[in-house]
């Protein structure tokens, strides 16, 4: 076993961005993966095993870039006692509940898991511009954190498994959110025959939402919701406009029809007159 190296199992577009970073910082990388014909696409270097249990045998570090928790499974099932004393840091996404029900999975087999969640692109690991969240045993983390933090700039959240990828979806739940948003008014303007990228002459992602926030955390935090300046009446009027809009233009509405029945119940539960942050009082309680 290598001490100070490191096994990567999953060499898609982010595992193979993370192998190279390793290769690149001077650490020993040992990697398998499903499809073998993946590892062909790295640099020389990476010390191919012939199974996962052998690559999970080969380093301390076994670091997971998969689809989901659900592969693990499918993938580390077979490893049998190559996990005892092996520290598992799942780099993919799921749920908080599927990393906590790994923990316990590998726990049972005499391995720790350190889960994580990439905030950055595969085309950015290993630079100044990306992060990885981590939770987990902070014993575990802090003793590979050196080597973790060749992929990007660590930040520990404690000891509860989940906490990671709670941060992890709660940001790509905006980053996903924002995307399709964007792509709908891009789509808006298409089908008026104006170029989607006449849009963001006039609406550059961020400024306007980012300066209403911190207002809009406070009132979730205090349960309060001010409506002087724009109440849940007037933005649910507007939400009604932008599916007609969407609707008239021969466009899907199943975005704009979401956030519009936000708006319907809010003011069915009686926050017409409340700020628009009073929408989280229908998301907390369906
Ligand atoms: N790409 C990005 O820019 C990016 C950014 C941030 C976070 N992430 C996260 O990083 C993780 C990896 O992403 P990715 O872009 O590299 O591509 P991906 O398509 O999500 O991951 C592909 C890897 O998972 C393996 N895999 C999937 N299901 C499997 C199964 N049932 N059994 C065994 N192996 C299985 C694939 O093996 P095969 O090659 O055999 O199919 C491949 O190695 C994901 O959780 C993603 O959300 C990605």
């Amino acid at each position: 076993m290598n001490s100070d190296g490191v096994t990567v199992i999953g060499l898609g577009p982010m595992g193979r961005a993370m192998v190279r970073t390793f290769l690149a910082a001077g650490r020993p990388t040992t990697v398998w993966n499903r499809t073998p014909g993946r590892a062909d696409e790295l640099a020389a270097g990476a010390v191919r095993a012939a199974t996962a249990a052998e690559a999970v045998a080969a380093s301390e570090l076994v670091v997971l870039s998969l689809t989901d928790y659900r592969a693990m499974y499918e993938i580390l099932g077979g490893a049998g006692s190559a996990l005892a004393g092996r520290v598992v840091v799942n780099l993919s996404s799921d749920t908080p509940d599927a990393t906590r029900a790994a923990a316990a999975w590998l726990a049972d087999r005499g391995a720790e898991l350190v889960a994580g969640g990439v905030l950055a692109s595969a085309d950015v690991v290993g630079t100044e511009a990306a992060s990885v969240l981590y939770s987990g045993p902070r014993a575990s983390f802090e003793a590979h954190e050196a080597t973790l933090a060749v992929l990007g700039r660590p930040e520990y959240l404690g000891s509860d498994h989940g906490l990671a990828q709670l941060h992890y979806q709660a940001q790509l739940q905006v980053f996903l959110t924002t995307l399709a948003a964007y792509l709908q008014s891009f789509a808006m303007f298409t089908a008026a025959g104006i170029p989607a990228r006449e849009f963001l002459r006039r609406a550059a992602p961020g400024e306007d939402v980012a300066a209403l926030l911190p207002d809009a955390a406070r009132a979730v935090d205090e349960g309060e919701y001010p409506g002087e300046l724009a109440n849940v009446l007037m933005m649910g009027a507007t939400a009604d406009h932008v599916v007609g809009a969407n609707r008239s233009a021969g466009l899907d509405t199943a975005l704009p029809d979401a956030i519009k029945s936000l708006y319907d119940r809010a003011i069915a539960r009686g926050h017409g007159r409340d700020g628009w942050a009073s929408l989280t009082e229908v998301i907390r309680k369906p």
